[in-house]
């Protein structure tokens, strides 16, 4: 028997003012973004903006129903927006934040295992690492270098062979 280890590393930053001038304004862009949010059944509102390799910037927020599993998270949003308005184009960075109204919002967020699992076909469909910046309204940030490290062992289309 062997023993395989599976690890990634989060940079992790005590506030936005830490971030490169980029990853700030899209972390503020994130931030604000949750104001477009529909979620009046959860109240925590979602955004995810995303910076793409070609300067473009897209936005996305959950978007919730009376029926619940019909609601949508953030991502996977931005994720659908994205492949529409700019298909085969490269992601580069998404920021992720949050803003939950009966509680505090100063903590970071990461993406649920549906979504974990969008964003990693969507970095082996354009075969490029996703940067993933997570924070709430305020408070620490979270780094991570690419999105699939948060599904390790994940099944993917190359499984198809
Ligand atoms: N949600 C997201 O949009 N993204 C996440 O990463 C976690 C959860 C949404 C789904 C639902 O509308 C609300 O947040 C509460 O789960």
């Amino acid at each position: 028997m062997n023993k395989k280890d599976i690890h990634f590393s989060v940079a992790v930053y005590n506030s936005a003012e830490e971030l490169n001038p980029n990853d700030e304004a899209l972390l503020a862009a994130a931030r604000e973004a949750t104001k477009n949010a529909y979620a009046p059944y959860s109240k925590f509102l979602v955004g995810a903006v995303a910076a793409l390799a070609n300067g473009e910037t897209v936005s996305g927020t959950n978007q919730e129903n009376a029926s619940y599993p019909v609601g949508i998270c953030a991502e996977r949003v931005l994720l659908s927006c994205i492949a529409t308005l700019y298909p085969g184009i490269a992601v580069h960075t998404i920021a992720i934040s949050y803003n939950n109204v009966n509680g505090d919002s100063t903590h970071p967020i990461s993406p649920c295992g549906i979504c974990r699992q969008s964003l990693a076909e969507y970095e082996e469909r354009v075969n490029q690492p996703i940067r993933i910046v997570l924070s709430g309204l305020s408070g620490e940030v979270y780094i991570i270098e690419k999105a699939s490290h948060l599904l390790p062992l994940s099944f993917s289309a190359s499984d198809f062979g």
